[in-house]
């Protein structure tokens, strides 16, 4: 069986971070080789790129130089990172990839979803996750709990209405392409959104 690659989204504090050890856990009882990692990030590069993209600073940052560096870190984050593992045949799950940039530079910046998709092809060719489970929170609960978290990161700061065109944009990816995604009620307590999660990713593993 070809490598499959996974991704985890959703907007802030929804439990992304929080659920993929359950989801690579759940994966690794199937025998299955899994690399975990995330977005903007995953190699040292990326990973300063991170820094500079989520540092909260006074400068307003141009939504084209954001949207430039997140794909500057997916080139180097797929390039050395997931395309070396699917093609070793690891299978790779992501905290996040290119639909929280269609949600949050798209949908929540208003840039063009045509850019993003030029991009998207250039960065990516035909690459593309086989699964992607969005966790769908009303924004306010999960800016709540990202809240309780920690100091808050450049994108945290932003409006409620900010996040409520980003929820939408995922919405938007959701109703495009349904048979690619698996949305999750992440408002649901820790146990059942990982029953929820457990028995979509079981389900779609059986189709593999
Ligand atoms: N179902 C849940 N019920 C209650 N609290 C939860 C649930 N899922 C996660 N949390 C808590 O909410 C907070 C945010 O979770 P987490 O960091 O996993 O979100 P995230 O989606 O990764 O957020 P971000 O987008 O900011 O990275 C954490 O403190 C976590 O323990
Ligand atoms: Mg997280």
């Amino acid at each position: 069986m070809k490598a499959k690659f996974i991704t985890l989204e959703g907007t802030e504090g929804t439990g992304k971070s929080t659920n993929l050890e359950y989801i690579k856990n759940h994966i690794e009882a199937a025998g299955i080789d899994l690399l975990v990692t995330r977005e903007p990030g995953g190699t040292p590069l990326a990973e300063q790129l991170r820094e500079l993209l989520l540092a909260p600073r006074e400068e307003n940052v141009d939504a084209t130089a954001e949207l430039l560096m997140i794909f500057a870190a997916r080139a180097q984050h797929l390039n050395a990172l997931i395309r070396p593992a699917l093609e070793a045949g690891t299978w790779v799950l992501s905290d996040r990839f290119t639909d929280a940039t269609y949600a949050y530079q798209g949908a929540g910046r208003g840039l063009s979803r045509e850019v993003i998709l030029q991009l998207e092809n250039l960065v990516q060719g035909s690459l593309r996750p086989d699964l992607t489970f969005v966790l769908d929170i009303d924004v306010e609960q999960g800016l709540a709990r990202a809240r309780e978290r920690a100091d808050l990161d450049r994108f945290e700061q932003e409006q409620i209405s900010f996040f409520e065109a980003v929820r939408q944009g995922y919405h938007e990816r959701v109703a495009a392409a349904p048979e690619r995604y698996c949305v999750i009620d992440a408002g649901q307590s820790l146990d059942k959104v990982q029953a929820d999660l457990g028995k979509a990713l079981a389900h779609w593993l059986q189709g593999q």
